[in-house]
């Protein structure tokens, strides 16, 4: 395909891997790229463009979590032989990992059960370097330290948090606007006591992180549940169901928990939407620093032109649950609002834990651990799917999701997931069904599986036959 088809547009508004995203669709839709055709490198297509490789390979990563391309090792990348003819995906592109995140966490004198969701991998964290820090940290927070802290969380974390999404979610915020919450919830409270009040209509992705659609649900929120299909949430049926809604939450990097990642056209559609509304959209960005092929796809929140998304982190995947440290990002017009809430509420807690994460970061420990914790996951997810595969790979059929630290398997058999993650608990087996996340009648059945705290190949193997027994005997 000739090159100019492909040449962005430096004077356009749209960043540039958006405009080479769209690009490589409109060539595909228009029949100058078949599927099979294979697409340039993105080394080569960076020098022959002159863009930078990050460019390229974020519009490339886009265009394979959608299932225009697919990766062929060294044969390269390809356009998807199974798209349609009009150039849509024919199936669902494969949906990526899942969350992770259990109702409670079950980790017992330390140690995650196995199976269990939202735990990263406790063996590997730097616990020595923590420790070290915890010492700096005290040593350095002076007498003003011990006065009541700034509300909205601590500044140093604050500027730490902002220069990281920044950089690695295409997020530019200052710290102003990043407030420091306990969990992820505290962003929710925040979010419901600042610009959202009792009985609110919401769009909720169905299935969804189940502990925060409680939480809105006790909050007085009334929460309209939007079907999520490969290309994520389906914004058309939020529409058709619930137009007025108030305020949609969605996952959109790594759907929780079906692992998909919300298209780009879906993205926009859902933007539109909430800038003609004036509705608020809460992206929870829980574990997009975790994939597997290729960068972490740019946040929601780095397409808002019209400061409509309340962008939302949390410490729990990357550093560990125990924490409670998460964040929200909102706009600038917002922030005396939030500033205000924040204020009432008292902020986040304690100083220490946030001076030592800002000093874990600042230091590039942080940077340097999830490098780390990218490439053990990848390894751990290899070990679960292995031994699901060979074991149960005829009653299971394993999701190869491109990221997150949880796996999704689809029941090939009738069995009732929710009978059987049932049964597996009670034999110490902390999995959960895929049902039990979803709102209106499970339509599907799975079960979800963390694989972080497998840290051989026969741990993995030991447990999933621990599994077998109880899907021969539920
Ligand atoms: C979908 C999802 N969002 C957010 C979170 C983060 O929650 P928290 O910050 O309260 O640990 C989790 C944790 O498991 C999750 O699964």
């Amino acid at each position: 395909m000739d090159l100019k088809h492909l040449r962005p547009n430096r004077a356009q508004d749209a960043p540039i891997y958006l405009q080479l995203y769209r690009r490589y669709r409109e060539a595909i839709a228009a029949g100058r790229l078949h599927p099979g055709d294979r697409v340039p490198s993105v080394r080569s297509l960076a020098s022959d463009l002159s863009l930078s490789r990050g460019t390229v390979e974020t519009a490339y990563q886009m265009l394979v979590s959608e299932g225009y391309f697919v990766t062929r090792g060294a044969a390269g990348t390809v356009v998807s032989p199974r798209l349609g003819r009009l150039g849509e995906p024919s199936q669902a592109p494969t949906p990526e990992p899942p969350a992770q995140s259990s109702p409670r966490p079950q980790a017992v004198a330390g140690k995650a059960l196995p199976f269990q969701l939202g735990m990263p991998a406790l063996d590997a964290f730097p616990r020595k370097t923590w420790a070290r820090l915890a010492g700096r940290s005290v040593r350095t927070l002076d007498t003003a330290a011990m006065d009541y802290p700034d509300p909205a969380g601590y500044e140093p974390l604050r500027r730490a948090i902002a220069t990281y999404l920044g950089i690695s979610r295409g997020i530019a915020c200052s710290h102003e606007q990043v407030f420091i919450t306990p969990g992820y919830h505290g962003a929710l409270d925040l979010v419901c006591r600042t610009l959202l009040k009792v009985g609110d209509l919401g769009w909720y992705e169905d299935p969804g992180y189940i502990l925060a659609r409680q939480y809105l649900e006790r909050a007085g929120m009334r929460l309209a549940a939007v079907p999520v299909d490969e290309e994520g949430l389906s914004v058309a049926a939020g529409k058709q169901r619930a137009a007025a809604a108030r305020f949609a939450v969605v996952t959109p990097t790594h759907q929780s928990p079906t692992g998909a990642a919300l298209s780009l056209p879906r993205r926009l559609e859902l933007l539109e939407w909430a800038n003609d509304r004036h509705a608020w959209v809460i992206e929870d960005d829980y574990d997009s620093e975790f994939r597997y092929h290729g960068r972490p796809l740019p946040a929601l929140k780095s397409l808002d032109r019209g400061g409509r998304v309340l962008y939302t982190g949390t410490f729990s995947k990357v550093l560990f649950p125990g924490l409670r440290l998460a964040y929200l990002v909102v706009d600038e017009s917002l922030v005396d609002k939030f500033e205000e809430t924040v204020h009432l509420l008292r902020g986040p807690g304690s100083i220490l834990p946030q001076a030592m994460v800002a000093h874990f970061m600042e230091q590039g420990h942080f940077s340097r651990h999830l490098r780390k914790m990218r490439s053990l996951y990848a390894v751990r997810r290899g070990y679960l799917v292995d031994a699901l595969t060979r074991t149960l790979g005829e009653s299971l059929d394993v999701q190869r999701q491109a990221g997150g630290i949880h796996i999704l398997a689809h029941l090939t058999t009738r069995q009732n997931d929710k009978a059987l993650a049932e049964s597996a608990k009670a034999e110490g087996l902390a999995l959960d069904a895929l049902s039990n996340w979803q709102i209106n009648k499970a339509s599907q059945r799975g079960l979800l599986m963390g694989f972080a705290n497998f840290a051989t190949a026969d741990d993995a193997m030991a447990s999933v036959h621990r599994l077998r027994t109880v899907l021969a005997n539920p």
